[in-house]
């Protein structure tokens, strides 16, 4: 066990003993006994994953009257975790039933879909490495660059992974929060790197907060000694991305993931973009088999289904704003803007937590946030124009009901 072990345990009961304090009711915690088990949100279990191992652990220290109880994944809730509302390309249904090879091992050197990919993002197929979803890369990232006791820039808020990998890395985080606009505090973030932070990771667009890095931005953090790690998660959704700046800089990663855009979330599809430098050091880390059949399967046919899935990206833009504007108009809630397939919002005059509490009882599942940048804030991920409307109608209601 690393040595901050205890305080980490005492971390994980913290926050099940907040938890309890603040009255969540038991189906909050998320208790998982055999992959993750436990978060204070059904959400947000994986943030705290590190603090949990610990609980996993040494499950005769949770309080007694924690149940193992698993958050429901009922089917028909409007996606909470920003995933596509119009699904997978109809392509990837039929490669997948089309295929035989199962019980064939995948190419361990990712031929056919690193050629794929290459073509999509317009980088040399050998500049792509995939993995089971961009966390899988995220990680690579970390296990390649940090030792212990190096430091890791994160700017909060922002994606809780990050976080997480620092933790289980057992890396130290110079944490540097946003401003008040969620504009990144680039002198601080160059200060950090100056004093010898190994890695940044910097989501563009930023979940949760919606907004982008700009690349002068970026620019400016890539002429420091360090690896900085964009995660493009949401970058269809924003239609720009940095690998452009790749070609000037050998420090660049880029992580993109086929979960938002092409609705892959559940079949584990994303790749790193890597400068032709660090190739051969991430191809020294990869696990051969990292990559499902399935997923490889789903890859080609949605690549092969691009058309269609950049519609929907499309229809998905034109629903953010549209809810923007109907939660606007609301009066009570102030939605922030987003390049995101999400709308985070501020709530005023009512709890946030109510409103969260109050759209579940009418099956809506939105993420609350109360934490010192995001106080009282919830945010809605965009779904089919019909997911607006019923989310509006329910937010008009609950704010009919406060007055
Ligand atoms: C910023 C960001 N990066 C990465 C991910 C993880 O994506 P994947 O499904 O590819 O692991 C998410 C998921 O919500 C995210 O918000």
């Amino acid at each position: 066990m690393p040595s901050d072990a205890p305080e980490r345990i005492t971390r994980a009961k913290d926050i099940v003993g907040l938890a309890l304090e603040k009255g969540l009711p038991a189906e909050d915690l998320y208790v998982d006994t055999l992959v993750i088990p436990i978060g204070v949100d059904p959400e947000a279990g994986n943030y705290y994953l590190d603090a949990v191992r610990f609980v996993y652990n040494r499950l005769d220290e949770l309080p007694e009257n924690l149940p193992p109880v698993k958050y429901p994944r009922t089917p028909g809730y409007r996606p909470t975790a920003d995933e596509n509302p119009y699904g997978a390309s109809p392509k990837v249904a039929s490669a997948l039933g089309g295929f035989s090879d199962y019980h064939v091992y995948p190419d361990a050197g990712q031929t056919a879909v690193r050629e794929a990919v290459g073509r999509y993002v317009g980088v040399e197929p050998e500049q792509i490495v995939l993995g089971s979803g961009s966390d899988e890369m995220l990680g690579m990232a970390a296990t390649l660059f940090l030792d212990p006791g190096d430091a890791l820039v994160n700017a909060p808020p922002t994606f809780g992974m990050y976080e997480f990998l620092a933790n289980i890395h057992n890396a130290r985080l110079a944490t540097v929060p946003r401003r008040e606009d969620f504009a990144l505090d680039l002198p601080a973030m160059e200060r950090a790197l100056d004093e010898g932070a190994k890695l940044v990771y910097l989501a563009s667009p930023n979940n949760p907060t919606g907004n982008a890095v700009q690349p002068d931005e970026i620019e400016r953090l890539l002429g420091h000694d360090a690896v900085i790690v964009i995660d493009e998660a949401y970058a269809e959704f924003a239609g720009e991305s940095a690998v452009g700046l790749m070609a000037d800089h050998g420090n660049l990663i880029v992580i993109r993931t086929f979960s938002k855009w092409a609705g892959l979330a559940g079949l584990r599809a994303g790749y790193a973009v890597l400068p032709p430098d660090l190739v051969e050091i991430v191809w020294r880390a990869k696990v051969p088999y990292n990559l499902s059949v399935a997923s490889e399967q789903a890859i080609l046919a949605s690549l092969d289904d691009v058309e269609t899935l950049l519609e929907n990206v499309r229809l998905v833009v034109e629903e953010r704003e549209r809810l923007g504007e109907r939660l606007s108009a609301t009066g009570w809630i102030r939605p922030y803007p987003s390049a995101g397939n999400f709308v985070l919002c501020e709530v005023r005059g009512i709890a946030a937590r109510d409103v969260r509490d109050r759209l579940r009882a009418r099956g809506i599942l939105v993420r609350y946030f109360d934490e010192p940048a995001l106080r009282n804030c919830i945010r809605i991920s965009v779904g089919l124009p019909r997911d607006t409307d019923r989310v509006v109608d329910a937010l008009s209601e609950i704010g009919a009901t406060v007055g």
